[in-house]
């Protein structure tokens, strides 16, 4: 009995942003971003669409792929760091705009790792019998947190340019702002009693004392939780020690892939795809350095979407079903780091 993926899919918002186009709005270029992330490009949803709608919409898509009907789903995951509100969470709007019906739904928040977090509540659910069939979304519209007063400005759709006191405030924040895009990732897992297949094993690990490396600063440790102070201060942004980051993942990420595969007596011979979180192609890079993996056997595609934390690696995994770059029977190792720090890897043999 293993916990298999019957659909996956994905959703973007609905707006090409090109590296150029943020230089409209802060001081940087898109040979800084290539170099330093390898991103080239990212979405961001026009105004209006949220979390919960790119959940649903890609939700709706892993559905239609595991040719099943909303009143088949007995149960809702979501993870994301950017609901569409402080609460409720993403998880029961979803259930709502997929007409689920009452079934139970739940939201979890560990940022860039809360997929894999995700796998393994999905999994111990169906394990005891506590669901049969779980929708996993992991989705992010992180646009909601960028500086800029006027989007048009990046998408393109006004000439309207940033006073000279508007574009120093966005400059502090680009290391950050130029990293994230808008997407949401789901896959629908189900029990099946293929012994061949299904989900080997999950690891996860945290750090709480490394919380204040990446984080949003405001929140209800404050009174009242949202003031015009922390607007100004840009305390709604998130702060990030990006080296700190950098230098974690690139130490945890390779460590628990091979914890994984040491605690169910695999090697890394026996993986035909890695798919990593999606934080940074430079980060990615040496996570496959240290593990000596062929880029046949590594995925990335942060390129087109940029980082879009829950979201990443659900979207890497339906890109590469779809393009049968995973076939049945293939073991495929999904590893991440992010903001916590929480840090994870999950096994799946397909
Ligand atoms: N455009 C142009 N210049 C920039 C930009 C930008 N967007 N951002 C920073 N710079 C400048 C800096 O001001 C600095 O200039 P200086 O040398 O004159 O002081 C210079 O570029 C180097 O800046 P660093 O921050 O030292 O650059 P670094 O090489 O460390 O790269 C980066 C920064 C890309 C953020 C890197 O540290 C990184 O990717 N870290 C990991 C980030 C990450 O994984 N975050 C996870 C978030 S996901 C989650 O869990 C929510």
């Amino acid at each position: 009995m293993g916990t298999i993926v019957r659909g996956s899919g994905f959703a973007v918002g609905e707006h090409l942003v090109k590296n150029e186009a943020l230089a409209n709005v802060c001081e940087t270029s898109d040979q800084w971003i290539r170099e330093r992330s390898g991103i080239e490009q990212r979405y961001y949803v026009k105004d209006g669409t949220t979390t919960s709608d790119l959940g649903a919409r890609a939700g709706k898509l892993a559905m239609e792929q595991a040719g099943i009907s909303p009143s088949e789903i007995d149960y809702v995951v979501f993870a994301t760091m950017t609901p569409d509100y402080q609460f409720p969470g993403c998880g029961v709007l979803v259930q709502s705009k997929l007409g689920l019906g009452n079934v139970p739904s739940l939201d979890i928040r560990q940022q860039c790792t809360g997929f894999i977090y995700g796998l393994q509540v999905a999994d111990a659910l169906l394990r005891a019998g506590q669901a049969k069939r779980l929708l996993l979304i992991g989705a992010e519209v992180h646009s909601g947190y960028m500086p800029w007063r006027d989007f048009g400005m990046v998408f393109g759709t006004t000439s309207a340019r940033p006073t000279a006191e508007e574009y120093a405030f966005n400059t502090r924040f680009r290391d950050r702002t130029v990293l994230f895009g808008d997407a949401a990732g789901a896959v629908v897992l189900e029990r099946s009693d293929d012994p061949e297949r299904g989900l080997l094993s999950v690891s996860l690990h945290s750090d709480g004392s490394f919380a204040e490396k990446l984080y949003v600063p405001s929140g209800f440790a404050w009174r009242p939780y949202v003031s015009e102070s922390m607007v100004r201060e840009g305390r709604h942004i998130p702060e990030m020690d990006g080296r700190s980051v950098f230098r974690m993942a690139v130490t945890k990420m390779p460590e628990i892939v091979r914890e994984i595969l040491a605690k169910n007596g695999r090697t890394l011979d026996d993986v035909k795809l890695l798919i990593a979180h999606q934080a940074n192609l430079r980060i990615n890079e040496a996570v496959q350095k240290s593990l000596g993996l062929p880029d046949d056997r590594v995925y990335n595609n942060i390129q087109k979407f940029g980082n879009t934390t829950a979201a990443t690696i659900p979207i890497a995994y339906d890109e590469c079903r779809r393009a049968g770059r995973i076939a049945p029977g293939d073991l495929v190792c999904f590893v991440g780091l992010g903001a916590g720090f929480h840090w994870g890897a999950a096994l799946l043999r397909e």
